[in-house]
């Protein structure tokens, strides 16, 4: 939405430790606490927010890689966790999936990730899963839904115009989008994995004001790429949006999905 600078991960991040299925992180929780000295690979990590999401939530013991191909939100991602003999960094760009250090690792964890692979990522990525018999825990995947309790006559054009931004390329091939759910179930299922979903949406009222500004200006740029739309009309539709954060009865819903793969 609006790039992956720090500032909008730490606001979208109580957003998304709400939205996070709880029934899913417990059976991750108890399939973890099934094995010895079990190791997370945390891909696309950011800043850290799966891991300040869940290490809590999960057995004390885990040890985590978190891995990300930005210098910038590893080092942030550091600073934040302090120092923590259970936690290591990797850089790795995961265009190279077969290069993927997956050696002892457990569980794959990834949270708002999927939206913006490939189905070819996810289908190399479940082939390395599979033949090591590792899990997949992947979070918070846009799942092309997005309502505000508000109308506008124009909400349903613009969002099915922002879905068809979000199947263009975001620099890990041309993204599934609002498929990446069904995808990962697919290629997970079909190489033997027991698969969970749960939804997980962002429910967005007065009180994540900041959130929803920034949420409203990360559109615009997609939207004006597309070039279906006057940017006359995308400003017009911004300016009635912006204008109904906080207003009485005003709630704003983005759909997500949560994932759990589990070798049988
Ligand atoms: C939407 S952010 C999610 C970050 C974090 N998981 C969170 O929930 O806050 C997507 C993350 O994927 C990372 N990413 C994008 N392309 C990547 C690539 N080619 N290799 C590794 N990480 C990548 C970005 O740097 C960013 O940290």
């Amino acid at each position: 939405m609006s790039g992956f600078d720090k500032t909008w991960l730490a606001l979208r991040e109580p957003a998304d430790i709400a939205a996070r299925h709880g029934a899913l992180v417990q059976d991750l929780a108890g399939h973890l606490a099934s094995l010895e000295n079990a190791r997370i690979l945390d891909i696309g990590c950011g800043t850290g927010s799966t891991w300040r999401s869940l290490s809590d939530r999960l057995p004390g013991d885990v040890n985590w890689h978190l891995l990300d191909y930005d210098p910038t939100l590893l080092q942030e991602a550091a600073r934040q966790i302090g120092l923590n003999s259970k936690v290591g960094f990797l850089q790795h760009d995961l265009n190279d999936i077969a290069a993927l250090p997956l050696d002892g690792v457990d569980v794959v964890t990834a949270s708002a990730l999927f939206d913006l692979c490939s189905e070819q990522l996810c289908t190399d990525l479940a082939d390395r899963l599979a033949s090591a018999r590792i899990g997949l825990y992947a979070a918070l995947n846009y799942n092309g839904l997005m309502h505000w309790s508000l109308p506008h006559p124009l909400d349903g054009e613009i969002v099915d115009l922002f879905n068809r931004h979000q199947r263009t390329d975001k620099g890990l091939g041309t993204a599934l989008g609002p498929d990446a759910t069904d995808c990962l179930t697919r290629v997970l299922t079909a190489r033997g994995f027991r698969v969970k979903i749960e939804d997980s949406p962002w429910r967005l009222d007065a009180n994540s004001r900041a959130l929803q500004i920034e949420l409203l200006n990360g559109l615009r740029q997609p939207l004006l790429e597309m070039k279906d739309l006057p940017e006359a009309k995308i400003d017009e539709w911004l300016g009635y949006r912006r204008d109904m954060v906080g207003e009485a009865g005003s709630l704003c819903l983005v759909g997500h999905a949560d994932l759990l793969a589990l070798p049988l």
